[in-house]
């Protein structure tokens, strides 16, 4: 058993989304998910290697190809657990003789155990989640948009994300992500009867939606405007966050808020519950004065200054609107001099609305045109976000997709520079 000290490496073949969540709680370990066999024998074969490689037997496929990947591990010298719980059950002897560290681990949490084990890591008892609440006190300045990029931004680079959709008037995530009216809703536990008994990790657990083309999962509020029995005040908003807080897994939870502050005061309950807050800054008149009034709200939030917790995000103004952010900035530097600037989001209605029109399901917009102005926006923001939250993402900013990355013919490190440092070969 070898000691892990530094952050390194651990690929991660199987297609389970709640088996990543759960080795997110590893310690010191990056997962680097590779969906299928080929791949990962691509990979092994590359410049870049993993520090371990876990595999399993219950893939689609043969044993065959966990054989395959078991020799090419060995031939680099890299770790490789085995968990046999299919087709290899009980031929746990040959693949400790070729080398593999055996499990047999039915659950998530138990491949965790293990794996940790076999690695000499530790768990985390369980996440401490960073919150990050999206915040604006006017409908339509882009709050939606810009949770949907932060998040995939965070999850390209490997950051496991909570989205929460708190605008329950209006939610924007619903449509944005094409979730079916079908996902489950954490609002409707309200409508059970249970008052706050209704806000524990395992009943919120039961609600959480995993949105397989971005690798996120969702609280979704309700697809229809909320009825008041399923409004959240800000007691239950209290509970809820708390139970939120305990669900384990999660680096970043990220919060959609409503712009109904006064009734709905989410995002005060985040910044004072020791989040961070993320304004979309438009410079337009109308929606200036909604940011500095924002702003003076949270300077003078009793007790604390929330200021030193809010991120702005200029947004940049469509074609024609002569209102710049040059001058809009620093206005809100002044209202808010311990405030923060992320960067600017680049206004491009053209790759958002093809993101939009798309008949093929949900696609992104930072995957539909990878490499244009706004998705290199949405990357500057996501990487100065993480830079003030105090984040260490497992992968940098992605130079194309992680779609790209994970099917393109020759295999690339997941980053120019690996964990501990060391330049690895692209
Ligand atoms: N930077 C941008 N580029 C292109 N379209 C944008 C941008 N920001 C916002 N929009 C569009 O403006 C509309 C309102 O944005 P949305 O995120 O729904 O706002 P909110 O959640 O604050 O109500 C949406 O149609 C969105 O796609
Ligand atoms: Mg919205």
């Amino acid at each position: 058993m070898t000691d892990v000290s530094t952050q390194f490496e651990l690929m991660v073949i199987s297609g389970s989304a709640s088996l990543q969540e759960t080795l997110a709680t590893l310690d010191s370990v990056a997962l680097i998910s590779v969906p299928t066999t080929a791949r990962a024998l691509s990979l092994l074969d590359g410049d870049w290697l993993p520090g371990a490689v876990y595999v399993e037997d219950t893939l689609r496929g043969t044993l065959d190809d966990v054989w395959a990947i078991v020799r090419a591990a060995m031939r680099r010298q890299v770790r490789v657990v085995v968990n046999l719980q299919g087709r290899g059950a009980g031929r746990a002897s040959e693949f400790q003789a070729a080398g593999a560290t055996v499990i047999d681990a039915r659950t998530p949490d138990a491949v965790a155990d293990q794996v940790s084990k076999a690695l000499g890591t530790r768990r985390r008892a369980h996440s401490e989640a960073i919150m990050v609440a999206v915040t604006a006190v006017k409908g339509g300045v882009g709050k939606t948009l810009l949770t949907a990029m932060l998040a995939e931004g965070l999850r390209q680079r490997g950051v496991s994300v909570l989205v929460i959709d708190n605008d329950i008037s209006n939610s924007g995530i619903r449509p944005t992500f094409r979730i079916p009216s079908t996902a489950p809703t954490y609002t409707g536990l309200l409508g059970d009867g249970l008052g706050m008994a209704a806000w524990t990790p395992e009943r919120l657990r039961s609600c959480i939606y995993q949105h397989r083309e971005s690798g996120l999962d969702f609280l979704l509020g309700p697809e229809e405007m909320v009825e008041a029995i399923h409004d959240l005040d800000s007691k239950n908003f209290y509970a809820f966050l708390h139970a939120v807080r305990q669900l384990s897994g999660y680096q970043v939870l990220l919060f959609d808020t409503s712009p109904e502050i006064v009734r709905r005061p989410a995002p005060y309950i985040v910044g004072r519950e020791g989040g961070w807050l993320v304004l979309p800054a438009p410079p337009s008149r109308k929606e200036r004065t909604g940011v500095l009034n924002l702003l003076r709200a949270l300077r003078h939030n009793p007790g604390d200054d929330l200021t030193g917790r809010t991120l702005l995000v200029g947004m940049e103004p469509e074609r024609g609107v002569v209102s710049s952010l040059s001058t809009a900035l620093p206005l809100f530097a002044r209202e808010a001099p311990s405030a923060r600037l992320l960067g600017t989001l680049v206004h491009d209605p053209r790759t958002v609305s093809l993101a939009d029109a798309g008949e093929q399901g949900y696609r992104s917009p930072l995957t539909v045109v990878p490499h244009g102005r706004f998705a290199r926006s949405v990357h500057d923001i996501v990487d100065a976000l993480a830079h003030e939250i105090g984040l260490t993402t497992p992968l940098a900013k992605p130079r194309s997709t992680l779609l790209d990355r994970l099917f393109r013919a020759r295999p690339v490190a997941p980053a120019g520079v690996a964990m501990d440092g060391r330049k690895v070969a692209a």
